[in-house]
């Protein structure tokens, strides 16, 4: 390598890592998009972080699928993270399991996490009541395997929503006691909470999180509805029985509709109450409907295109584990290290 190259080099390494991975459960919601992918796009076009994003397939193991479905759902999920607006020039994207790092660490981390946080965190918790007949070892060290994912890549910021920052919490205590035991090893990551991610709610019932397992279709916006559909369930949108186009207390419905628009518009609550003075419920939530279909309308065909394209993402997912798992063979190269195990011969 010549100097110039060199001191790239030594200039990427300066930039903080922000790491995020994504579950192929499905179509994700606008609830989804708005409040943890547009995020993590914006952050990949700051230029101020080098971004890894990869679809947590390991992880979906934890629960029962059909494996044509969930070969599927991956692919989707793949074409949804480019779809959205993730770039491979610009991040490092990716499936979890073609990276074997990811695996070897979790394995490593399950033998320095202890059986009693396990034991305490929310989701394993809320999954073992639902999936009452599955209770798996997978599900329990569930975290273990998602600490393995954040600390291989040395992680300064990790986007994520609300629900997952126990994760986070369990990952910077995993990362410190190990840490703590063999000198500085992992750099301890921080969560990165967007404002936005609590704010979207059910179409149908306000007062409920925007959740792609919602049954009742009109409740979620989902990336591949068409504009016919957004039109139509923004129309038939649950409001309260007042007719201002007001934020206010106790009014959930307009509340969760004037902060989609904001949201979507990049327009703070206050504008979008101004522009719609003297306006109606009626007018507002057409308005609602158009703005969002334009947002969600080239998303929707971009994702589409990438999921009829597999050649394609099997080459952005093959570069991308290159990519990957040369950053994380140097932690796995430092761990093996620390922990006394003997250097695998190189191939
Ligand atoms: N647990 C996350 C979720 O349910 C997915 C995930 C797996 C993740 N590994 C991660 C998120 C690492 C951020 C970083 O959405």
């Amino acid at each position: 390598m010549n100097s110039t190259a060199l001191a790239e080099e030594a200039k990427k390494e300066k930039k903080k890592i922000s790491l995020s991975f994504i579950q192929p459960s499905g179509n994700i919601t606008l609830g989804n998009y708005l409040g943890a992918l547009s995020n993590w796009v914006k952050i990949q076009d700051s230029g101020e972080f080098d971004c890894l994003y990869a679809v947590a397939d390991l992880h979906a193991l934890t629960v029962r699928h059909d494996p044509s479905e969930l070969r599927k759902l991956i692919y989707q999920a793949l074409a949804t993270l480019l779809g959205c607006g993730i770039d491979p020039e610009k991040s490092i994207v990716f499936l979890q399991s073609h990276v074997h790092q990811h695996a070897e660490l979790g394995w490593i981390l399950d033998c320095y996490t202890m059986f009693g946080e396990l034991s305490r965190m929310t989701q394993f918790k809320d999954k073992s009541a639902k999936y009452a007949d599955n209770i798996n070892a997978g599900l329990f060290t569930y975290p273990s395997l998602m600490a393995a994912d954040i600390l291989l890549y040395q992680t300064d910021v990790v986007p994520v929503g609300q629900d997952q920052k126990q994760h986070i919490e369990i990952a910077r205590d995993i990362a410190t006691r190990f840490n703590g035991l063999y000198g500085n090893t992992f750099k301890i990551p921080e969560p990165y909470i967007t404002k936005s991610s609590a704010k979207i709610a059910s179409l149908v019932d306000p007062t409920k999180k925007m959740s792609k397992s919602d049954t009742n279709a009109n409740a979620i916006i989902t990336v591949l509805d068409t504009d016919d559909q957004i039109i139509k369930k923004f129309k038939r949108a649950v409001t309260d029985s007042g007719s201002e186009v007001k934020m206010g207390e106790g009014k959930d419905g307009i509340n969760n509709l004037i902060g989609i628009y904001s949201a979507v518009t990049d327009m703070t609550t206050e504008e979008v109450e101004r522009q719609f003075e003297g306006k109606g419920y009626g007018d507002f939530k057409l308005a609602c409907g158009e703005v969002v279909a334009d947002r969600i309308r080239p998303i929707r065909e971009r994702i589409l295109d990438y999921m009829n394209n597999k050649d394609y993402l099997e080459r952005v997912a093959q570069r991308g584990a290159e990519q990957a798992s040369r950053l994380a063979q140097r932690t796995m190269d430092k761990v093996f290290k620390k922990v006394g195990l003997v250097a695998k011969p190189r191939g």
